[in-house]
């Protein structure tokens, strides 16, 4: 069993529609017994509450349901996920001081299994217009499907 995490600040944008797009291609390739998935934050401000209703509502245009309910991370998530990704260089620094040292190579930015895109992060679309949702949607389906290829790679190794 591997196991994914994925953070953001808030826990109701960018790191619940990770988890809805990884999902969803998770269940597509028939993985859901061999890979679990959940996400956080590294606020805990939204703890309690479903994904931003814009988020939810972008997602769900691509056929994604949003069905996470935000939560604060906590340490031992340390410990049990393989895989723990972040959203933006902050995030990815933030998470980064809370890991110990023997934990830290688990730790990485989404960004980093994207092919079709340059982009080094996933903006926060929290402030902004329509457009920066669809930039988070645009950028987590390349960077999930280049998650799953690399996992494929580790459970037939
Ligand atoms: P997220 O977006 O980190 O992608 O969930 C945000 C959600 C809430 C806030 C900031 C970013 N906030 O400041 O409340």
């Amino acid at each position: 069993m591997k196991k994914v995490l994925f953070v953001c600040l808030g826990n109701i944008c960018r790191s619940p529609s990770a988890e809805g797009v990884f999902k969803h291609l998770v269940a597509k390739a028939n993985l859901e017994d061999k890979i679990f998935v959940d996400s956080c934050g590294t606020a805990a401000h939204h703890e309690g509450e479903p994904a931003d209703s814009r988020m939810r509502e972008h997602a769900q245009k691509r056929g994604y349901d949003l069905t996470s309910i935000a939560r604060g991370m906590v340490k031992k998530d340390f410990e049990e996920f393989d895989y723990i990704l972040t959203m933006d260089n902050s995030n990815f620094k933030n998470v980064l001081a809370l890991t110990a040292d023997d934990q830290k190579y688990k730790v990485k930015k989404i960004t980093d299994f994207c092919s079709n895109h340059p982009h080094d992060q996933v903006p926060d679309p929290y402030y902004g217009g329509p457009e920066g949702f669809e930039l988070v949607l645009d950028l987590l389906e390349d960077a999930c499907q280049g998650l799953l290829n690399q996992i494929q790679k580790e459970l037939h190794q």
